[in-house]
């Protein structure tokens, strides 16, 4: 596995791939979760390229940026096995002194992780932007858990015309139900077993949902219901809504998402399930 941070290096270390290249955007602090997107990338593609890279330009000002957690050498061991090129490149790199260009999804934007967290949707689509644009992969690989990020870069890569199959692949989950997160590590024990509050309320609804419930605000009620109960549960948002507009429903019909966000302490976890 070859390391690289500038361009340049990345552009000499990609030239002489021959076949197809598969790209997996990480923030580093790798888990289960990004393991089993570079895992899908090796089955799939002739060469695997990884990217590490916490991008400032999706945070926000009160977000974690600072304190996000970053274990670069554990990294590297774990992704040793199926990556052959990873990126790691600096903020310099990736913005320049005057750096001023920037890609942005409109509607599908503006909805939940979007209406919480003003500026990240812009961040997350430029920075893959950039990433297609210096790898220029065949397939990138995301994770079903963050839901909307894969429906606005699927929006972008339609609209940008980028020749990239976007790949989406299941939840990793730890036994208990709770959603594998690199943020997870800031729950205390109280607070983790508290946190398995999402995996809960997302399954009262979709049991609900099968058992012939199709209001979308009766679901909606079953989840915060659920969270209500939870003492060391703040819940943000919680919505059931069409899969590929994310416009909030009335009634369900087709395919279905339902997401939240909740505080834990001061830690925010989000979570999905697809109803299909
Ligand atoms: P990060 O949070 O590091 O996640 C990298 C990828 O791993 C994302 O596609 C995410 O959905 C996926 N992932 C995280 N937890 C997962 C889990 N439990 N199961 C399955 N997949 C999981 O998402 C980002 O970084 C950034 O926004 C990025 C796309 C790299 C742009 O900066």
């Amino acid at each position: 596995m070859q390391s690289v941070v500038s361009l340049d290096e990345l552009r000499t270390a990609r030239l002489p791939f021959s076949g197809t290249v598969g790209l997996v955007p990480t923030m580093g602090y790798l888990h289960e979760g990004h393991l089993s997107l570079i895992r899908c990338a090796k089955d799939e593609c002739d060469h695997v390229v990884v990217s590490i890279f916490v991008n400032p330009t999706q945070f926000g000002e009160n977000e974690d940026l600072s304190k996000y957690p970053r274990d670069i050498e554990r990294d590297l061991s774990l992704i040793e096995p199926y990556t052959d090129l990873v990126w790691m490149p600096s903020a310099e790199v990736m913005y320049p002194q005057g750096y001023q260009t920037w890609v942005e999804v409109e509607a599908m934007t503006r909805p939940l992780e979007g209406a919480m967290r003003p500026g990240h949707f812009k961040g997350v689509t430029t920075v893959v932007a950039k990433l297609f644009n210096a790898v220029q992969p065949h397939r990138a690989y995301f994770g079903q858990k963050d839901a909307q990020q894969v429906a606005v870069i699927r929006q972008m890569t339609r609209d940008l015309n980028f020749p990239i199959e976007i790949v989406v692949c299941p939840i990793v989950r730890e036994p208990d139900g709770l959603a594998m997160s690199s943020r997870n590590v800031y729950l205390d024990p109280e607070q983790r077993k508290a946190a398995t509050v999402l995996y809960r309320s997302l399954s009262a609804a979709k049991s609900a949902y099968y058992k012939g419930e199709h209001d979308a605000e009766k679901l909606r009620q079953v989840m915060k219901g659920v969270i209500a109960d939870e003492p060391f549960a703040h819940m943000q948002y919680i919505s059931c809504a069409d899969y590929d507009t994310l416009e909030e429903l009335d009634v369900v019909k087709g395919k279905t998402l339902l997401s939240m966000a909740v505080f834990i302490g001061k830690t925010r976890l989000i979570d999905n399930f697809v109803l299909e």
